[in-house]
């Protein structure tokens, strides 16, 4: 993946499909962080590297260069956060489910429009620094995903994919 900008009606059309989801009760339940431009070198080296550090004070330097450059591997990385919201009819399971389909969409429509993009968690989606840095209540607020999108290098290869009558049966 390439981390060269991508252009701002693309982004904003991949946002836009992002919001556009099932959300039970129209609750809303969910953050969008959208990080680009140098704030991805901000929070690699104000977040990330810093909290690898204080878990990780004798790392060797091949690994310090990788946590320092998580994020700067793309274009733009798009934090989805679950933040559910008090209903007495609508379950916190709908919410957090909800929130998982704002990456799909997220991912679907960059890969749509020929990025390469990519639903991550890594050590940091369950980082409390993290959440806190983007805006997350620690106590119910979870991290679902970061989104990362780019300019392909070349075709991802295909992984192994479930046989469907391991998977599926009709009834
Ligand atoms: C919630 C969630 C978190 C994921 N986190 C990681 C991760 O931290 N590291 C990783 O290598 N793959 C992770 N994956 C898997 C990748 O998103 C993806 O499946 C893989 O890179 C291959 O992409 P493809 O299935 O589109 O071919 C995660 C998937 C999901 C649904």
């Amino acid at each position: 993946m390439s981390n060269k900008e991508i252009p701002e009606d693309h982004l904003n059309l991949i946002l836009k499909a992002g919001l556009r989801v099932p959300d039970h009760g129209a609750l809303n339940p969910w953050k969008i962080k959208v990080i680009k431009g140098n704030s991805l070198k901000k929070v690699d080296e104000e977040v990330i590297l810093k909290e690898f550090l204080k878990e990780n004070p004798d790392a060797e330097q091949s690994i310090i260069d990788r946590e320092s450059k998580r994020l700067q591997r793309a274009s733009v990385v798009i934090a989805v956060i679950s933040s559910p919201v008090e209903n007495q009819k609508i379950p916190e399971w709908e919410m957090r489910l909800s929130s998982g389909a704002v990456c799909m969409n997220l991912l679907s429509c960059a890969q749509s429009l020929n990025y390469a993009a990519q639903w991550l968690t890594e050590w940091y989606a369950y980082n409390n620094a993290m959440l806190e840095f983007l805006g997350g209540d620690i106590k119910k607020d979870k991290i679902s995903g970061f989104i990362y999108i780019g300019h392909k290098i070349e075709e991802p290869q295909e992984r192994k994919r479930p046989d469907p009558k391991n998977i599926i049966t009709f009834i």
